[in-house]
């Protein structure tokens, strides 16, 4: 199966524990933020109550850039793999979106149908 990639934004839109970009992946809502120089993706969706964590649009670090936040009710995300670190996720991470930068440009890669 052939990966599509899809442009995100300029690599500079992302700063490293800055805001971060959102976008549409295959119709769902996503965000892509930078941490430790990587750029990283998931979908805008908390493992507690399926509602985007950016309440102010791309504010997704805690005020400390360490941690991801979910603005409803303060659930803490690894920014470097999505892993729930506390609160209300309950053990239950972001889901993962694939990542390439190139050429300064953020894509965003579509690896196929997946059901689910
Ligand atoms: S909706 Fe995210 S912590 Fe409750």
């Amino acid at each position: 199966m052939v990966a599509r990639q899809h442009l995100i934004c300029d690599s500079q839109a992302l700063a490293n524990g800055g805001k971060g970009v959102r976008f549409e992946a295959a119709g769902q809502r996503a965000f892509a933020i930078r941490y430790e120089n990587c750029v990283h993706a998931y979908l805008n969706r908390c493992a507690h109550v399926p509602t985007e964590l950016d309440w102010n649009e791309g504010e997704f670090f805690d005020s400390s850039g360490l941690y991801l936040i979910c603005a409803t009710h303060g659930a803490l995300y690894d920014p470097a793999s999505g892993a729930c670190l506390g609160g209300r996720c309950n053990g239950i991470g972001l889901k993962v979106l694939t990542i390439v930068e190139r050429d300064g440009r953020v894509y965003w890669v579509q690896e196929g149908e997946k059901s689910g």
